[in-house]
């Protein structure tokens, strides 16, 4: 175990000071305002045109500092594409078809029992709804007793009535999640798709896509590489797998109990337990402010507390791993999701620690390095580690880095008090942004833009962190 935590001193460190921090903010702004098309946000200006569900999450988050109630429309606008049974789909096609693939009749999923009348997939994403909600709330409890006035008091309470209102549709997602997803009620939650996980060209699922073999894919025409170079894209014989388990689930007409019994891919996700875990936390929140019970909640964090850590711990290179339930293996891959554990204060200290100093601190795998040290980066967080043979600085999940994994490991820094580290990446990150724009990643050697542009969730993020950093 490396002994210390690297010399942030030492560290390249980006030209934050150079930064104007308010045409930073107002570049956002303009950003999230391009993207809206009304009932809701594009998630980036070419390559997403349909309302995304973490996406909505988090441009609700960053909308809330401008537009509390445009927020809240972001909001009701995922939840109007809720299942009867709870599943809160993955994309939510609010005005039909566009140029996009897969296009809603793709999916099959009109016509279902369960399904609503507006066009939606028919797989879910990282929970994240609750998370920013609760987010949302607290600024308006903090600005309230900053500066208590009727303007303020009256968003409390509007803020506070939309829980209400949202609450159920939230818990019973959640529900979905906890039940049809683990029929055991172990805790963990399972995923039958890569999209699913949000990561979806992460190098956590080589190996269980690799032993799929994909038959009768129907024809379709991939429109992912119109906008982006190809070359920043997920590869053709993964893509292809990914179309094959659409088409398994719309055979089986998205059949829950099917799914989970028949998927060629089902995993318990680092990632995605994570993003639930604290989710179900922020909803307990919320639940106790709107005076509603909370046994069901307390059930489900202590089941994946447990079975998180005694499943997805890997001892002997002291990271998380997500665990494939098809071929009954930890799969091993080394990519940032382990450190979705800290966001959601599952790793005790000690597994925290080892997770910061041997694998987001060492220069080979993570940190920020000059070249001699292993692979050369200016900035944090590669979303995979660099000392990976799928290591490509550039392609999908396989090592740009993000806004939203960064946002996610300085908060889960924050948690475990490694507040400078934190700060360090905060500042990476609104440097990344300052100069480079609000893209969908970012090339961690010299930080220069990558995948889609116009990016919603890097500047919803934006004016997450400079209100952060405000404080
Ligand atoms: C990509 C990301 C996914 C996101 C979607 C829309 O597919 O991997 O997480 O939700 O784009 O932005």
């Amino acid at each position: 175990m490396s002994s210390a935590l690297p010399n942030l001193t030492d560290m390249p460190t980006p030209a934050l000071a150079d930064v104007d921090l308010n045409a930073l903010r107002e570049r956002a702004v303009t950003t999230l305002r391009d993207n809206d098309v009304g009932v809701f946000t594009r998630p980036g200006t070419h390559q997403y045109p349909h309302q995304w569900n973490w996406d909505a999450a988090l441009v609700a988050l960053g909308l809330y500092h401008i537009d509390p109630e445009r927020a809240r429309v972001e909001v009701r606008g995922l939840l109007a594409g809720q299942w009867a049974d709870g599943l809160v789909p993955h994309i939510i096609y609010h005005g039909g078809a566009s140029h996009y693939f897969p296009q809603p009749e793709f999916w099959q999923t009109g016509h279902l029992t369960a399904s609503p009348e507006i066009p939606t997939s028919g797989i879910t994403q990282p929970p994240l709804l609750a998370t920013c909600l609760y987010k949302m709330h607290m600024r308006a409890c903090k600005k309230l007793e900053a500066t208590p006035s009727p303007a303020t008091e009256m968003e409390h309470a509007s803020s506070l009535a939309f829980l209400r209102e949202v609450y159920p549709g939230v818990l019973a997602w959640h529900r979905w999640l906890h039940t049809t997803r683990d029929p055991e009620g172990d805790g963990l939650a399972a995923i039958i798709h890569p999209w699913e996980s949000g990561t979806d060209n992460a190098a956590r699922w080589i190996e269980t896509l690799a032993r799929i073999k994909p038959e009768n894919v129907p024809l379709y025409d991939r429109k992912d590489s119109v906008h982006v170079a190809g070359d920043e894209r997920p590869f053709q014989g993964e893509y292809e797998r990914f179309i094959y388990l659409l088409d398994c689930f719309r055979r089986w007409r998205y059949d829950p109990k099917m799914l989970y019994e028949r998927s060629p891919f089902l995993v318990e996700d680092t990632l995605f337990n994570a993003v639930l875990h604290r989710a179900d936390r922020d909803l307990k929140a919320i639940a106790v402010l709107l005076g509603e019970a909370t046994d069901e909640l307390d059930t489900w964090l202590e089941a994946t507390y447990v079975t998180y850590n005694e499943r997805l711990w890997f001892e002997h290179d002291g990271r998380y791993c997500p665990f494939d339930l098809r071929n009954t293996r930890l799969l091993v891959e080394n990519d940032c999701a382990t450190f979705m554990s800290l966001f959601a204060n599952l790793a005790s200290s000690q597994r925290a620690k080892r997770l910061i100093y041997e694998h987001l601190c060492n220069a080979a795998a993570y940190a920020p390095c000059d070249p001699g040290m292993g692979q050369p980066t200016t900035f944090w967080v590669p979303s995979l580690a660099k000392t990976s043979l799928f290591y490509e600085p550039r392609r999908y999940w396989r090592g740009p880095a993000w806004v939203l994994m960064n946002w996610f490991v300085a908060e889960g820094l924050d948690n475990y008090n490694y507040h400078t580290l934190a700060e360090n990446i905060r500042q990476h990150t609104l440097a990344l942004v300052a100069k480079s724009g609000f893209t969908e990643y970012y090339d961690p050697r010299d930080g220069s833009p990558a995948g889609a542009t116009g990016f919603s969730w890097s500047a919803a993020l934006t004016l997450e962190l400079l209100a952060d950093h405000a404080e």
